[in-house]
């Protein structure tokens, strides 16, 4: 095959074909594994990135809200000391997810990740609805980290005695679990410290500031030396009597404690361990690619789970999990050990570490419409426009930038995480169900790293863990999670559609008369 023929069955109708047939083909036509050496090969990206450097990435957008603000809500509100359990059986959903990351960057090393992975795989409806989704996980999650940033600004500044009103720092909207919608909390405005933020790195994406290795390193090393702190500090003041009822009962409702609860709290905390999936965007940007992204992801994630259940232990053990309902929780367990500086250091780390994640998820954002667009199912002006002076996908960085930071000035921060949870688990399914499709349709397409145990167990129990963990979310979350998908499906069936590269036989045949 050409290495020009990139789509491998996009080709145009047959002379004999029905209208309808025609029609439904073009919805599974697939991007070919040739295509992708192409892109490859004529990346003008550096290769500078090591196999450190990528874990560091991976720690980087992995450590944020959902460990330091998210453990706290799920341990009061759904599961009691045993978050730990759910942060375990999250773990191992995502660690599933990402053994199938793994594979599938070694074979198609290029950026884009779940939506490209997905393109050379189930075809070009699945891609879309993958790029669409990965907006939840990458907008939303943005707008998750601002939020939870908010919190630890408040306390931070807490320390020196500056009190700012909750009236400008917290959300004007809050979920009711009883009626199911968003209610108006009397007094409350605007989160402005979400809202700042998110501009303000908004402003900075767009000049073209981009976080180096260098710098990620550097915050990400403070990030996980404060845990630490926390943790080894924390261990010296457990009181055991905290871990008793270790699964507090059932209150009566699907998600407030006991088994369900645990699970319930497993779809919360998931999105701790979003993020590790950036690492797979690098992917032309990394020296030795099929050797380094894997190690980058395993690695990364392993001790994030290490550190995650660590964090749960000391902070249900510290402070009664009834008290951990805070927008800062890890401040309330330092709190109760009576060690002021500890707080000081602990906010610090919070405040510098969270910016890091949200830059990698707005980065992340504007390279998946620029994949897109560059596919023809997303539109050009918006996606992949470049600032003439800056260099910079601004006109994408600046929209992402707006919504983002209307959400977080808005919104809750259970409501968004729920719904970025709720997202990614999704792409995390397509991804496993994709290493499974791709072992049948290219089983001897080479593979640097392959799934332990099969092309299958690993792939069908992790696809089955996200769904298990999609349907254990809020029905709420799961009816926004539609409503965003139909709106997506909407824009396919009258954009994307009509303007994809790989169904459009004019452009088709104009590479392939090409190319002979
Ligand atoms: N995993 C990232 C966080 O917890 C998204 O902030």
């Amino acid at each position: 095959m050409s290495g020009y023929e990139f789509f491998t069955s996009g080709a145009p109708k047959q002379a004999e074909e029905p209208k309808w047939k025609y029609n439904l083909r073009k919805l599974f036509t697939t991007k070919s594994l040739d295509s992708f050496e192409i892109e490859k090969e004529t990346s003008d990206l550096k290769r500078t990135l090591n196999a450190f450097d990528l874990i560091m990435i991976g720690l980087g957008g992995i450590i944020g809200t959902g460990i330091l603000i998210i453990t706290g809500q799920a341990a009061a509100t759904k599961a009691g000391p045993a978050v730990v359990i759910s942060f375990i059986i999250s773990g191992v959903a995502a660690s599933f997810a990402a053994l199938c990351y793994s594979e599938l960057s070694s074979m198609i090393p290029v950026a884009g990740s779940a939506y490209t992975y997905v393109y050379a795989t189930l075809g070009e409806l699945a891609a879309w609805i993958i790029g669409w989704d990965l907006i939840l996980e990458y907008t939303v999650g943005a707008s998750t980290i601002a939020v939870g940033w908010s919190g630890y600004f408040v306390h931070f500044f807490d320390h020196f005695g500056i009190k700012f009103s909750p009236s400008w720092t917290s959300a004007p909207l809050v979920f009711d679990q009883y009626t199911g919608y968003l209610e108006r909390v009397p007094g409350a405005y605007i989160n402005l410290p979400a809202f700042l933020l998110i501009i303000f790195i908004t402003g900075l994406l767009v000049l073209g500031i981009r976080e180096s290795a260098t710098v990620n390193n550097i915050v990400v090393s403070l990030k996980v030396f404060v845990i630490l702190l926390f943790v080894i500090v924390g261990s010296t003041k457990i009181n055991p009597k905290n871990y008793d009822p270790f699964i507090p009962p059932n209150e009566g409702t699907f998600s407030k404690f006991g088994v369900t609860g645990i699970l319930s709290a497993s779809s919360v905390v998931f999105f701790a361990y979003i993020g590790f999936d950036s690492i797979s965007t690098t992917a032309q940007e990394t020296k030795n690619p099929q050797r380094n992204l894997p190690i980058g992801i395993i690695v990364s994630l392993i001790l994030c789970t290490i550190l995650y259940v660590a964090v749960c232990v000391v902070l249900t053990g510290v402070v009664p999990y009834p008290e951990l309902n805070d927008p800062a929780p890890v401040t309330v367990a330092i709190n109760a050990m009576g060690i002021g500086w500890l707080g000081v250091i602990v906010d610090f780390g919070a405040l510098a570490g969270l910016i890091s994640g949200i830059l990698v998820f707005l980065l992340g954002q504007p390279r998946i419409f620029y994949s897109m667009a560059k596919d023809g199912l997303f539109f050009p002006t918006i996606a992949s426009k470049i600032h003439p002076k800056f260099k910079t996908p601004y006109i994408s960085t600046v929209i992402t930038g707006m919504i983002c930071a209307i959400m977080s000035s808005l919104l809750p921060i259970g409501v968004l995480a729920e719904l970025t949870s709720v997202g990614t688990l999704l792409a995390f399914f397509l991804v496993n169900v994709g290493v499974m499709v791709l072992r049948i349709t290219a089983p001897n397409a080479p593979r640097k790293f392959k799934v332990p145990g099969g092309p299958f167990v690993i792939p069908i129990i992790g696809a089955l863990l996200d769904l298990l963990l999609l349907f254990t979310a809020s029905t709420a979350s799961l009816i926004r999670l539609l409503v965003w998908m139909s709106i997506g499906l909407i824009i396919y069936i009258f954009y994307g559609r009509s303007h994809s590269i790989a169904n459009n036989s004019n452009q088709y045949m104009k590479n392939k008369e090409l190319n002979g």
